[in-house]
């Protein structure tokens, strides 16, 4: 890995912020067979790890409160280079949530464990999906994992030309 893939423009490493919405501090106990047994705390260990062998750094934040995740994505803008979000619920609900993502200025990536697409009509609609570079659903914690690489390439600017 060049020095340059592991650096932001500033020069210092590239931070990528994870955002976990309501109920997800429940991870491991709430519905296994849908979210998987894994805690958020053993899902965030292995992107530490996987995050540190891609020389950048990762900060985690979860909220139950819309607005607690709104003033965290204000408060990122400036710090951090990307953001992955599973905004749990609040996806299919919340404007604020939306705003706040595009008052940061930062690319982002919606991820979910589950596949919402595949289930109830209500939450086959996404109040991010036009302004993420990029979803990863269904894939349960290994799409913690997944959602790394895929900020990271974009970060890295490897993206596949016509695509986005
Ligand atoms: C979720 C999907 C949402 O519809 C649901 O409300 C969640 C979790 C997921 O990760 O699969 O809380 O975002």
């Amino acid at each position: 890995m060049s020095e340059r893939g592991r650096r932001s423009r500033g020069g210092r490493r590239l931070r990528i912020l994870y955002v976990n919405g309501p109920n997800l501090n429940v991870l491991g106990r709430r519905e296994p067979e849908r979210y998987g047994k894994r805690t958020l705390e053993e899902i965030q260990r292995l992107v530490s790890d996987a995050a540190e062998n891609e020389g950048v750094d990762v900060e985690f934040f979860q909220s139950n409160h819309e607005g607690e995740i709104v003033e965290c994505l204000q408060r990122s803008s400036d710090r951090v280079d990307g953001i992955v979000i599973n905004p749990a619920g609040l996806t299919h609900t919340s404007v604020p949530i939306r705003d706040a993502l595009i008052y940061s200025e930062r690319p982002s990536v919606e991820l979910h464990l589950s596949n919402p697409a595949a289930r109830e009509p209500f939450r086959r609609s996404s109040r991010i999906e036009d302004i993420v570079v990029g979803r990863v659903a269904g894939f349960g914690g290994y799409g913690y994992l997944l959602a790394l690489y895929g900020i990271l390439e974009h970060l890295r600017g490897k993206r596949f030309r016509g695509v986005r």
